[in-house]
């Protein structure tokens, strides 16, 4: 699986874009900067986004062309983010110290993602903010229309809101939803896409 992301990386250009998330960002952008972590960031698009907004940022990836590409772009932009390489099951901190999260387009098999969406999740301070946008179930519906929208093949890997809501219940839920959206996202999420977002703050 990390050969697969460090060959999608290894080429110069982003894969999905230098510009983050759009609803990452929208939610992101409504917080008082504090520290941030995101989960699998890939090339660094929102961590740096994040980070030129004042956030003290942690992020992490398995992938080692994913952090070059990182790093760079935190350079490029004359910013800092403390970008660690490691795989999801060996992240960990001794105390909640974020005051927001974010999840985005980390697209895991059922059998792990609970544990490890509420491991990331006691990371979060009481009050902190979540922010998750990932693929939804429906997407196979528009992989089937349009085969190089992006998104795992494999439906085990794309979400259902119900479950997302259930691996965090210690959420007071701001935004569950499931939308449609069109993705200009880089090279490989792009066009119609159905997606889950979550938003919730930390009881
Ligand atoms: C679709 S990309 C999303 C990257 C980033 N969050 C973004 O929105 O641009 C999924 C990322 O998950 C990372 N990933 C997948 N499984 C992982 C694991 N077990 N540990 C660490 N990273 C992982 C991949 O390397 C890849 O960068």
């Amino acid at each position: 699986m990390k050969s697969f992301w460090n060959q999608r990386y290894s080429q110069d250009e982003f894969a999905y874009g230098k510009e983050p998330n759009a609803f990452f960002k929208n939610e992101l952008d409504k917080l008082q900067p504090g520290k941030l972590f995101l989960a699998a960031e890939g090339e660094g698009r929102n961590a740096v986004y994040a980070a030129q907004k004042g956030w003290e940022v942690v992020c992490y990836d398995f992938s080692e062309e994913a952090q070059k590409k990182a790093l760079k772009l935190a350079d490029e932009k004359g910013v800092t983010i403390d970008y660690r390489l490691a795989s999801l099951a060996d992240i960990n901190f001794d105390k909640a110290e974020f005051d927001a999260v974010g999840i985005v387009f980390v697209q895991l098999p059922e059998v792990i993602r609970r544990k490890n969406f509420q491991k990331i999740s006691s990371f979060l301070k009481s009050g902190g903010t979540m922010i998750l946008e990932a693929f939804s179930k429906s997407h196979i519906e528009d992989q089937r229309e349009n085969p190089t929208v992006g998104g795992p093949k494999n439906i085990d890997q794309l979400y259902q809101l119900d479950s997302i809501k259930k691996d965090f219940e210690n959420f007071e839920i701001e935004i569950a939803t499931e939308v449609q959206t069109n993705l200009e996202e880089g090279i490989y999420h792009r066009g119609k896409s159905s997606v889950v977002r979550f938003v919730g703050r930390k009881i």
